[in-house]
């Protein structure tokens, strides 16, 4: 099956096709078809944006499109960054200074609790919508450790494999990770609305 994935981020794009890739998805990316849409991100919640993402490029491409929206949430900071991870700190600010505004805002905060979020749609031309969401539970670490992933992955700490997120090899990542997981419970659905096994 061919899916076009709705994302510029090329972390990301990598991280998905990879996975997506693995399951026996003829990935596409929205450049192969000469479009770069862009959707405001005006949901409250992760799947409320995977979904404006997929069905906007879907209806430019006509062909099935797979979103994903995906953030940092941090439990003393009553679940922010959320949806604005992306923007954190306004436009001008890159990765590690969204990582260091967050360890600022937790200067003195005891409870490091946090986890990534991420939430997956696919739209069909028929109108048919497919949606999965997987979550990782970690801590957020004092300093930024690790050159690998991208995002918050230096300050997110993983106990049970005692490392940072940038710290692990990809496969480490997606193993365990919160688009490993939505991706897993999406390939699920996706077979079982499909009536059959997805495969290259
Ligand atoms: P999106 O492109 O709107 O989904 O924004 C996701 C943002 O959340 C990214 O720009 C990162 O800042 C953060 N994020 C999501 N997933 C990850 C991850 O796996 N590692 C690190 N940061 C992530």
């Amino acid at each position: 099956m061919k899916m076009v994935l709705a994302s510029q981020n090329a972390h990301k794009l990598a991280e998905m096709q990879e996975i997506l890739s693995a399951q026996g998805i003829e990935v596409v990316q929205e450049s192969e078809l000469g479009l770069a849409v862009n959707v405001e991100e005006t949901g409250t919640t992760f799947a409320e944006n995977a979904l404006l993402k997929a069905k906007a490029v879907m209806e430019a491409s006509g062909l099935p499109a797979i979103a994903d929206d995906s953030g940092l949430c941090v439990d003393a900071l009553n679940g922010a960054p959320g949806v604005y991870s992306a923007r954190y700190g306004g436009p001008e600010v890159d990765d590690l200074g969204r990582c260091r505004l967050l360890l600022e805002n937790m200067r003195g905060m005891t409870d490091r609790r946090c986890r990534f979020v991420c939430a997956v749609c696919c739209a069909f031309p028929d109108g048919t919508v497919v949606t999965a969401e997987g979550e990782c539970a970690g801590t957020l670490a004092y300093a930024p450790r690790g050159a690998g992933g991208f995002g918050y992955d230096p300050i997110f700490f993983f106990p049970a494999l005692k490392k940072t997120f940038a710290e692990l090899t990809s496969e480490e990542k997606h193993a365990v990770s919160h688009r490993g997981a939505a991706l897993k419970q999406f390939q699920e659905r996706l077979t079982a609305y499909l009536g059959q096994t997805v495969e290259a």
